[in-house]
């Protein structure tokens, strides 16, 4: 009986797995030159820590589990309750601010489509310990940092930048109560998921009036920073939320990374924990889903029971990424062949000893060495060596027997000379081994 792999997960064959660990080594390359450390936590946490603070959507899509003593856990679907978790364990000795990257693997019981799987990889970064919007323009930086690295320009990717603070302001300035927001803004996330009129009138069902539902409306629908006046009445908290998302615009500017980024007031990010910046990484055509998303969470800490210290942070999947990458023609580019240092062969049977033991030594070395399993001619052995894609070949014949030389054969120039071992062997350049 053939067992299939569980919709939604991956295999990942060499192929794929080439591409995995590309992707996180150009993550934690752009995470270290920007000051992150990191760090890692369990892949299974108690339940309820993913129910705190995380929003329905989270808590519906979590793969739980009951271990033998009865208690609730969960696989982690997402690494921030974590992050928050283990920061407040050790508040008082770690060093602040704390900048941190971690790629978890993570699991999301969701109906795998597109983009959306029920097991991927996600990096992220974030800035604990810092409250102003600098460190949101940084995280911001960090995220343009890795997909400018991999070949993305404004053409292909927008980072689109919001505000909770504005969005509670205006909310609140229309006559939303303080309790109904958390649920408003689910419904508010969901706005460009949705046809525009079951939007609406969803958004007229919890709003209740028209009026209200149309100011809403008109506000989500802003073009640009300057346009808010026109869409609501200004107040002194809708102005303070706008002069902070000025300042972040304005230090994305100084950073060099203002092209790829916009105002829309649409985004509102469908995490419950979000307080402050918000923003997501789309696509520029818009088919596919956020490559990435964040923001400030300034409560999360002390809602686990910590002190209440500022945090932002972002998070980029590795699917949607994947994509966007293939489809723009960026990937199969970028992605180091596996390339073999040396492919050892013998020509005579004789040497089949040899061979096994020229290989281990190159490898003790630091090098990698294949050769042939299948005892066959010369010319087969260097057949497997093109296939492995070898950069040498090293042939041992009778020469080894007569003067301790060998044939190294340049897989790319066809050049063949003959060496000594011994010279071979010491004039190898040294290699981390
Ligand atoms: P999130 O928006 O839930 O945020 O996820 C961030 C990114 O992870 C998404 O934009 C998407 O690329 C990827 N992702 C999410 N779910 C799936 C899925 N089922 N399949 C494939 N990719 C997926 C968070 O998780 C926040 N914890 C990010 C964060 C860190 N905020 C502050 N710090």
């Amino acid at each position: 009986m053939k067992i299939p792999p569980v919709k939604g997960t991956r295999d990942f064959y060499p192929p794929e797995m080439a591409v995995r660990n590309w992707m996180i080594d150009g993550w934690k390359k752009v995470s270290v030159r920007n000051g992150f450390e990191e760090y890692d936590g369990p892949i299974f946490e108690y339940l309820k820590m993913f129910q705190i603070k995380s929003g329905d959507e989270i808590v519906e899509q979590l793969f739980s589990l009951q271990d033998r003593g009865g208690r609730d856990l969960a696989i982690r679907p997402e690494i921030t309750p974590t992050l928050a978790r283990m920061v407040n364990q050790q508040i008082n000795s770690l060093p602040r601010p704390i900048k941190w990257f971690s790629v978890p693997r993570l699991c999301r019981a969701e109906r795998p489509q597109k983009g959306r799987l029920r097991e991927f990889f996600q990096w992220n970064i974030d800035i604990i310990g810092v409250d102003s919007s600098v460190a949101d323009a940084e995280l911001i930086f960090t995220t343009i940092d890795y997909l400018r690295m991999v070949g993305l320009t404004p053409k292909d990717i927008q980072i689109r930048i919001s505000s909770r603070k504005l969005l509670a302001a205006v909310l609140l300035s229309v006559g939303i109560s303080e309790d109904d927001l958390d649920v408003l803004y689910a419904l508010l996330d969901k706005k460009t998921k949705l046809p525009a009129e079951t939007f609406e009138q969803m958004l007229l069902e919890k709003v209740g009036e028209q009026a209200k539902a149309d100011e809403i409306s008109s506000f989500m629908a802003v073009a640009s920073i300057d346009e808010i006046g026109q869409a609501v009445t200004m107040d002194s908290d809708i102005e303070r939320a706008v002069v902070e998302l000025e300042t972040v615009f304005a230090s994305l500017a100084v950073m060099g990374v203002a092209e790829y980024c916009v105002f829309d007031p649409s985004i509102v990010r469908g995490l419950a924990y979000y307080t402050g910046i918000v923003f997501e990484v789309h696509g520029a055509t818009g088919e596919l889903r956020a490559i990435a998303g964040g923001g400030r969470y300034d409560n999360l800490l002390r809602d686990f029971g910590g002190p209440a210290i500022s945090a932002t942070g972002m998070g980029m999947g590795d699917c949607v990424l994947e994509l966007l990458l293939r489809e723009k023609g960026l990937l199969d580019s970028q992605l180091g062949k596996r390339r073999l240092d040396y492919f050892v062969t013998f020509a005579d049977k004789l040497f089949g000893g040899t061979m096994y033991e020229v290989a281990a030594e190159l490898r003790s070395r630091g090098y990698s060495a294949n050769f042939s399993y299948k005892l066959g001619g010369l010319s087969k052995q260097l057949k497997e060596a093109s296939a492995q894609n070898a950069a040498k070949c090293i042939i041992i014949g009778q020469e080894f027997a007569e003067s301790n030389q060998l044939a190294i054969k340049d897989m790319t120039t066809g050049e063949q000379e003959l060496v000594d071992y011994g010279a071979f062997l010491s004039g190898l350049e040294p290699r981390d081994t």
